[in-house]
């Protein structure tokens, strides 16, 4: 058994995570610009103003995909870089010329270009009039969509609308540990519904501009819960089944609506948006770092699945009698638990009920507090222990039946790791900020065997 011919082997970044050119040939501000230029709201002051420099160095960056012989490569589009003002006006050329020669690259070397809508800069013009919590948003995001569809659509075969949209609605707008640092849980709940519209509408979008066969998917980060059956039934209503419902046709679930019914009326919610909300997707990404163990008991901010900086305010509204517990084992630099049993049990439980959808792993990987040694290796025999343990949880998945496509590892290269600025390393190519200079980290030639060999079944 083990990995199917045609399995994707990829690796994944973000543009604001890896660009740089934050100022440059005509892109505009997005909500993470403004956010990590307001001090107290990313670790040392970072921002992602030069980031790795990928906009300049994608040649090299490109060439290491190549060599690692990834068949696959997850990237995003920033949406202000080809549309400056989110909306209207004339696309950036010199923008999306860049995303253009980068695919053309892509698909000379064979690797199959994976293209990220959405993942997290809004526009900062469309969140001055309301960001997701307002309905026009989802509409500006199709019209990007279609927009962006037309210029790049001939060559990208794979879609992807959004990326983790728990993250936008509810570390954006409940918690406010993300861009754009609301905390008002009626105005995330909001921006969950309109995260699903935008997400109809632009699969519809897109398949009226891209090439018939392209594919089209969203990538979740489903929080794969433990402990308590009731706190893991709230917290599951609350961050899993607000978008699988919508996006997969049952709409939102019962208990979702009662538990957050004294956070909002969800009138937002207009007759018609369930039909606009579920097109059919060819694929479901799924986001997978740790499991997230829970119980019922005095509220708790601690972090979730994403487990991202702790807040006063709960990114879990509707749950604020839902503790999260520490998990024993091996943790992280992020103090995330490492446990790969999650990813087998997660991608099963998608496969029963939702039977037919195939799935691909489209961000997995950690943090690591890597130092380039004196004989310029970087030796992160711990990354490589935990993407070998979770790549086998991958293959125990598929040998019990589960369709899935790809894995993708999180990250290609170190990069702004949002609120924890660049403290946190997830490359398998190290990045030197200072300079530029990239690093295969051991994990990086692990990889590359990995791939070469078909992985650990083969
Ligand atoms: C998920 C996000 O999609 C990505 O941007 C982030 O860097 C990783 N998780 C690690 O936190």
């Amino acid at each position: 058994m083990g990995f199917p011919e045609g399995f994707l082997w990829g690796a994944a970044t973000a543009a604001y995570q890896i660009e740089g050119a934050a100022n440059e040939d005509g892109r505009a501000p997005s909500i993470w610009d403004t956010f990590s230029h307001t001090p107290g709201r990313v670790l040392a002051g970072d921002t992602g103003d030069v980031a790795a420099d990928h906009y300049r160095r994608w040649p090299e960056d490109l060439a290491s995909m190549a060599e690692l012989g990834l068949n696959a490569y997850r990237f995003s589009i920033s949406w202000s870089r080809v549309l400056p003002e989110g909306t209207h006006g004339p696309l950036n050329r010199k923008g999306v010329d860049f995303y253009s020669r980068l695919i053309d690259g892509l698909l000379e070397h064979g690797i199959a270009p994976v293209a990220t809508l959405y993942h997290w800069d809004l526009p900062q013009d469309l969140e001055d009039a309301g960001g997701w919590p307002v309905r026009d948003t989802a509409f500006r995001f199709a019209e990007y969509a279609e927009r962006i569809g037309r210029e790049l659509g001939d060559r990208v075969r794979m879609w992807t609308t959004l990326n983790e949209p728990w993250c936008s609605a509810f570390l954006g707008y409940a918690s406010g540990v993300h861009a754009p640092g609301r905390t008002d849980p009626a105005a995330a709940l909001a921006a969950a519904h309109h995260l699903n519209l935008g997400h109809g509408l632009a699969v519809r979008a897109l398949r009226g501009v891209v090439s018939p066969d392209a594919r089209h998917s969203v990538t979740l980060n489903l929080h794969h819960l433990r402990g308590d059956p009731e706190a893991v039934r709230r917290v599951d209503a609350v961050a899993n089944r607000i978008f699988l419902g919508p996006m997969l046709g049952t709409g939102y679930p019962a208990d979702l609506l009662e538990d957050t019914a004294p956070i909002t009326d969800w009138s937002f919610v207009r007759d018609g948006d369930a039909g606009t909300c579920a097109p059919l997707i060819d694929v479901l990404g799924v986001n997978y770092y740790q499991p997230t163990l829970v119980s019922l008991g005095p509220s708790s901010a601690e972090p979730g699945a994403d487990g991202h900086a702790v807040s006063e305010a709960t990114p879990f509204v509707g749950c604020e009698d839902v503790a999260f517990l520490p998990q024993e084992g091996e943790h992280t630099a992020m103090g995330w638990v490492v446990d790969a049993t999650g990813l087998d049990e997660m991608l099963l439980r998608l496969h029963r009920d939702h039977p037919g959808l195939p799935l691909m792993v489209t961000e997995n990987g950690a943090a690591f507090d890597d130092t380039v040694d004196g004989d310029g290796r970087v030796r992160d025999e711990r990354r490589i222990a935990y993407l070998r343990d979770h790549v086998a949880a991958a293959e125990r998945a598929l040998d019990a039946g589960v369709d899935l496509r790809g894995y993708f590892a999180w990250s290609l290269m170190d990069n702004f790791e949002w609120s924890y600025g660049y403290s946190r390393r997830f490359g398998i190519i190290h990045v030197d900020y200072a300079t530029g200079t990239r690093t295969w980290k051991d994990s990086a030639f692990w990889y590359r065997d990995l791939i070469a060999t078909g992985g650990p079944g083969r």
